[in-house]
């Protein structure tokens, strides 16, 4: 099936920090712009309809020339850390594509940032 859209300012996306809306080019009506911190994390909660292997998108910016790496977080128990690089601009986004295992039903996706310099702005998770 088509991925779904789960905007990171739309509940039940949760983001600890700001929804801005300053940087052009996001979907939706803004982007998750972590703390600066780490424990500016963004959660998205995704249906899965079978158990099993899923891909999943995240759109990003990061306009440093420093990666801001976070933990990929399913269900509370980090998976693998992924590195945002720099994209060049905060109005330059791109996506990440992760492959994750997930129960059938409903689970949390977190990216949780690993350094002090928290999280790139997300814009969204595809799955
Ligand atoms: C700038 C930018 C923000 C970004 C922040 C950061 O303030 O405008 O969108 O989130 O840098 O470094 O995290």
């Amino acid at each position: 099936a088509a991925p779904t859209r789960h905007e990171a300012e739309t509940s039940p996306a949760v983001c600890v920090g700001t929804v801005d809306s300053n940087w052009a080019g996001f979907s939706g009506s803004g982007f998750c712009n972590g703390a600066n911190s780490t424990s500016g994390y963004v959660q998205f909660t995704v249906t899965a309809a079978n158990a099993g292997t899923a891909t999943l998108g995240v759109r990003f910016a990061n306009g440093t020339t420093t990666a801001r790496p976070a933990g990929l977080v399913v269900n509370g128990a980090t998976v693998q850390t992924v590195s945002f690089e720099g994209t060049g601009t905060w109005d330059a986004w791109t996506t990440k594509t992760l492959t994750v295992n997930v129960n059938a039903g409903s689970n949390t996706i977190r990216l949780s940032p690993t350094t002090a310099t928290g999280l790139a702005n997300v814009d969204y998770l595809e799955f």
